[in-house]
């Protein structure tokens, strides 16, 4: 059981081959349900998708999306949020009903309740079908950063000094990139059906490294994927190291 590799020649093949499985998911079952990753590594994936839609081979209208997570506190107005992001890479361009995506909400009040709520919504949307993420080059997963014990459900978190460093190129400045952020747990990632990470660029290789090692740490999150029975990586040669 142990993680399976799709070696891509680039970021286009990474693209399409991820795209790929998750249509297959999505032409199964109609009303699937999606686990869906923001970052910079599946915008050619959602490319893909969109394209698909666009000429009738792949329908959203019964589908039903749940994102990994969210910076708090941000409005989804904010061209960093996530919940952004993903009308502007995906909803947008596709037949989904928007009532249907979930994304932890950076604007509550009180960010435990939030996080209470999402899973709520978790619950009530029934298990994902497949889940899409990106690795951090710290080896997060969501933003279940690195530390000495990790969470299991969707929770508030504070953001490591490395990964506010990586994200701060979306923003004006580094003091402009959010400190926190609500994400699903490691257990709740891990209760979906099947998983697909996708990982390119020699920045990503030591988190690969060690998560393809198969042990478990919670210094790299990533690692815990090996308790899962189906995770599938989708990569280019500089993330294997090559
Ligand atoms: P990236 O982020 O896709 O922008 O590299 C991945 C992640 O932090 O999970």
């Amino acid at each position: 059981m142990s993680i399976k590799v799709i070696r891509c020649e680039n970021y286009a093949e990474m693209s399409r081959a991820a795209a790929s499985i998750v249509a297959k998911v999505m032409i199964e079952k109609k009303n699937a349900v999606l686990g869906l990753a923001t970052g910079s590594t599946p915008v050619g994936m959602y490319g893909e998708l969109a394209e698909m839609n666009r000429i009738g081979v792949l329908d959203f209208s019964d589908v039903t999306t749940v994102n990994l997570d969210e910076y708090y506190p941000i409005s989804p107005d904010n061209d960093q949020s996530y919940r952004y992001f993903m009308n502007e890479n995906l909803f947008d361009h596709v037949n989904i009903d928007k009532s249907r995506t979930y994304v932890p909400d950076g604007t509550a009040a009180d960010p435990d309740d939030a996080c209470r709520r999402y899973e709520e919504i978790l619950d009530s949307v029934g298990q994902v079908d497949i889940q899409v993420l990106g690795i951090g080059q710290n080896g997060h997963i969501g933003f279940n950063e690195p530390a000495e014990s990790l969470e299991v459900l969707t929770h508030v978190t504070g953001l490591t000094a490395s990964t506010i460093k990586a994200n701060a190129r979306f923003f004006a400045s580094e003091a402009d990139v959010p400190t926190k952020a609500l994400t699903m747990g490691m257990g709740t990632i891990l209760r979906a059906k099947k998983i697909i990470i996708m990982a390119n660029g020699a920045a990503k290789r030591d988190a690969v490294a060690v998560m393809l090692k198969g042990g478990l740490t919670t210094s790299c999150p990533a690692s815990l994927l090996n308790l899962h029975p189906d995770v599938t990586l989708i990569c280019d040669p500089a993330a294997l190291g090559e």
